[in-house]
């Protein structure tokens, strides 16, 4: 009777009790959530089925894109061992088709894959995975013998070819490589050996090298253990390297973090860099082969960036410098442990141009160099090279820093009869280092001799202004800020997208 009267309650909405109410709100919200949880279960499901929806990861970049595959799609095995140079080589084969069809994105999944060298496609997005690891071969026959570049005439190492890199691009458009800061390792040691011993016929792979491309992005990733130089973008325009963290061991060689070469309007941000050479290095061909090819790195902008490098510069212009480097904008720099800030390296027969070079706001702990020009640096690709051409270095300018621990100030050595003008220091805080207290420690790598002056300038000519310890007199004393650009330059505007990809 209770329970038939119940029942006729049912039916009668408008006698409803707060109770009745609250008893049906709560089985709908019991059967809402069995309905949830069924639907992310049937989702888990597919996702290991079709590899969607698992998990939507936001990252940023210059062009989201239409179309999303797996490694695994083309046979990828993320195991550590079994080679996927195949499956990269088909993948991006594949998704080069939808170039035009707006894009496609190719995901790298959990685990570790090893691979050779690999070309990209345009309008293509590599994305590594934040527990992803590509693993770079150690087989030489992985990296197949290229052309030296043309404004090289010959690979840096050893006349005539060259090892491609692990990851290539030539001639593209809209390219990116990106992550939740996965890794690339290069594992470089079986190099960096052969290379000590002189036991490599061929100049050394790079970890990425892009030639004759425009928009290209690298970022959000983990780079390390290159067998030679990390980043190499050469004969590029628009570039975004950014939230890059690159670490190599600081005594193995040539392991520099990010080269520009031949680039116009490059960004740099936000990166990390420890390694056993220049943290970034900017460069444009050598000697005739770079004169002659006249392609210059113009237009650089480099904004929070730190550096460990012993052995070698936070910020090198050169040696490389024939084809010219212009207005290059830095600041927000740091440096720890490292033999010297900025560096300008040229020598007789390079020609070219390093001008209009603007460095602001750098703090350095533990240095050998604050500044450092040198204008007898060796090398060249041939003997073809002209001694009669020789480097224009003018209207350099350094400005707010401090540095603390620091051996020397400023080295800075330009050419007989060519010497390095309007050079411009000022607001720079130099506390030199403590010999007493630092005798037991060693925090070079190499042999420190002789007495060492804060200041050694010799054909040089410029200005300074609130230096200490005071600049040498061949940098004259004067009331002035030294420049910086107001403007901002295009490739400092363009803004990421956000994009989502389904892992
Ligand atoms: C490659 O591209 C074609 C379309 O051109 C497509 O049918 C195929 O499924 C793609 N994927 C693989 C793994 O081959
Ligand atoms: C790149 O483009 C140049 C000029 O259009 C061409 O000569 C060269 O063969 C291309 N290289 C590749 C690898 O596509
Ligand atoms: C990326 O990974 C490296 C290596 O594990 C780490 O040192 C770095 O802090 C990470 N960066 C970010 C932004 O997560
Ligand atoms: C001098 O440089 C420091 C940074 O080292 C900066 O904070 C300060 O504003 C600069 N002073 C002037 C007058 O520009
Ligand atoms: C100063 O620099 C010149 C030219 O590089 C060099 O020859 C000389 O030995 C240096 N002097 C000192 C005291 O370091």
């Amino acid at each position: 009777m209770n329970a038939m009267s119940n029942t006729t309650s049912y039916t009668k909405p408008h006698y409803f009790s707060i109770d009745l109410i609250s008893f049906f709100l709560q089985i709908m919200e019991k059967l809402l959530t069995f309905i949830l949880l069924g639907l992310v279960f049937v989702s888990t499901a597919e996702s290991r089925d079709h590899k969607s929806f698992k998990e939507q990861i936001p990252y940023s970049a210059i062009n989201c894109r239409k179309h999303i595959a797996y490694l695994t799609d083309f046979g990828g095995k993320g195991d550590g061992v079994t080679s996927n140079s195949a499956a990269f080589k088909a993948a991006v084969a594949n998704l080069s088709k939808v170039a035009s069809d707006g894009g496609a994105l190719l995901v790298v999944p959990p685990g570790k894959w090893l691979t050779g060298s690999f070309g990209l496609a345009s309008h293509f997005t590599l994305y590594i995975h934040q527990k992803a690891v590509i693993l770079a071969s150690q087989e030489e026959s992985d990296y197949p013998l290229i052309d030296p570049l043309p404004s090289y005439g010959s690979g840096r190492e050893a006349p005539g070819k060259r090892f491609s890199s692990l990851i290539v691009g030539t001639n593209l458009t809209d390219v990116v490589v990106t992550g939740g800061n996965g890794t690339i390792d290069g594992q470089g040691e079986i190099w960096w050996k052969k290379f000590k011993a002189k036991k490599l016929k061929h100049t050394r792979p790079y970890l990425i090298e892009i030639l004759h491309s425009t928009h290209l992005q690298i970022s959000d990733l983990t780079l390390t253990n290159s067998p030679s130089w990390h980043i190499h973008p050469t004969y590029c325009s628009n570039v975004i390297l950014e939230r890059l963290t690159i670490l190599a061991p600081v005594d193995v060689p040539n392991t520099d973090g990010i080269n520009p070469d031949s680039c116009t309007d490059t960004r740099i941000r936000d990166s990390y860099v420890v390694s056993g050479d220049d943290c970034i290095a900017v460069k444009s061909g050598w000697d005739h082969h770079g004169i002659n090819y006249a392609k210059p790195t113009q237009r650089l902008s480099i904004r929070g960036f730190t550096c460990i490098s012993p052995k070698s510069a936070l910020i090198a212009l050169g040696s490389e410098m024939s084809g010219g480097i212009r207005d290059v904008r830095a600041e927000g720099l740091r440096a720890l442990n490292s033999e010297s800030g900025i560096r300008i390296k040229t020598g007789v027969g390079r020609g070219g141009y390093v001008k209009d070079i603007y460095v602001r706001d750098a703090e350095m702990y533990t240095m050998k160099y604050v500044f450092w020009m040198n204008g007898d640096y060796g090398g060249h690709p041939d003997t073809g090279f002209d001694p009669k051409a020789l480097p224009e270095i003018t209207n350099i300018n350094y400005r707010d820093m401090v540095a603390k621990n620091v051996k020397i100030v400023g080295a800075l050595s330009g050419i007989k009869g060519d010497a390095f003008t309007n050079i411009c220091i000022s607001n720079v805080t130099v506390a030199l280092e403590n010999k007493e207290k630092n005798k037991e420690k060693r925090f070079f790598i190499g042999e420190e001799k002789g007495k060492k002056l804060p200041w050694n300038c010799t054909d040089v000519g410029g200005v300074s202004s609130k230096v200490t310890p005071k600049a040498c007199p061949e940098l004259v004393e004067k009331e002035v800020d030294c420049a910086f650009p107001t403007d901002t330059l295009a490739i400092d505007k363009v803004k990421l997208n956000q994009c989502f990809v389904n892992v």
